[in-house]
């Protein structure tokens, strides 16, 4: 009945976020099993007790489990990595960078060593320098490693053209490019309602206020939260890419990936749309940008590397 009913997933990090990326897979059958991994061993098993029950009320046949340490996360298909400090208020995604590195490091050698053919979906943040982080240190291909950031991004566009416009919800397809920071591209020019430009619903100035809007919208979450980042939004961004993998869809979404030249960069991590299939990013497509885009492009591509810079400098990459 359930065509991936073999497949395992590991979520580092159950909190907030990984906790609602299992609770999601397993309400939607993704996967046989799920392992939740968190230094708060009781809280994730207290969490896997109460997801594998919730799993049978709908008689699915997913299990959630733990692993009290990295060598029980065996043999996954995908493993998730929300491990590390999230955001607080008057925080930028940028001042995790130190300590949330040290994090992915460990978590991405534990994952080399214990599953060595998963694909990695990384959502700790600062998430593009993350994602480069867990490449160099799991040693794994690049189309191996990915990060969820483009779906969220554009989901919360699109949730913001609706509110403005007051229809189309359901129809809209906003695009969303660059790193996950303050400086990502929104692209209004490849945003449509039903097919329909959105320069034929809205005036320059409703879009140029969706843009700002969706640039600082995980910022105004942590506003109203305040002990705490968005979880809804970013957890279902990142089961939509863990089930692209598991049923080698093939789709595209736009995600955060490892650029060896292609939008005219190299040795950086960024959001991009690609195609999504059992083998990780199995294509990287390159939209045509005009000049205005290719500078907003630039100028992230310019922070995620300033990041690594940081890292290098401090010979992150070194001491292994
Ligand atoms: C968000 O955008 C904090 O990156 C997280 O909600």
């Amino acid at each position: 009945m359930h065509k991936n009913s073999g497949k395992r997933v590991g979520i580092v990090g159950a909190g907030n976020v990984g906790a609602t990326v299992a609770y999601s897979l397993a309400m939607q059958g993704s996967c046989h099993e799920i392992i939740l991994r968190d230094n708060k061993v009781d809280i994730a098993k207290g969490k896997a007790l109460d997801m594998s029950q919730a799993a049978s009320a709908i008689r699915s046949h997913t299990v959630v489990k733990v692993a009290e340490d990295m060598s029980q996360l065996v043999d996954c298909d995908v493993v998730v990595v929300t491990a590390g400090s999230p955001r607080l208020p008057g925080m930028s995604r940028d001042d995790l960078l130190m300590t949330n590195a040290k994090i992915t490091k460990e978590v991405a050698q534990g994952i080399a060593k214990y599953s060595p053919n998963a694909i990695i979906i990384m959502v700790s943040n600062p998430l593009d320098a993350m994602t480069y982080v867990a490449l160099r240190e799991s040693g794994f291909e690049a189309n191996r490693v990915v990060g969820m950031a483009g779906i969220l991004d554009s989901s919360r566009m699109a949730s913001f053209i609706q509110e403005k416009l007051g229809y189309g919800g359901g129809q809209i397809r906003a695009s969303v490019m660059g790193g996950h920071g303050d400086d990502m591209v929104p692209l209004p020019r490849y945003s449509t309602v039903a097919g329909v430009p959105l320069s034929d619903l809205l005036s320059q100035e409703e879009i140029d206020e969706v843009v700002e809007r969706t640039r600082h919208g995980g910022a105004e979450i942590v506003g109203y939260l305040k002990t705490g980042s968005a979880y809804y939004a970013p957890a279902k961004s990142t089961s939509i890419m863990v089930e692209a993998i598991l049923k080698d869809t093939k789709q595209i979404h736009p995600c955060a990936v490892y650029l060896d030249g292609e939008y005219g960069y190299k040795d950086v991590v960024s959001g991009v749309p690609v195609m999504l299939g059992a083998n990780g990013v199995e294509k990287i497509i390159e939209v045509t940008l005009n000049d205005k885009e290719k500078a907003m492009f630039k100028q992230s591509c310019d922070s995620v590397k300033k990041l690594i810079d940081t890292l290098n400098k401090n010979n992150f990459f070194e001491d292994q």
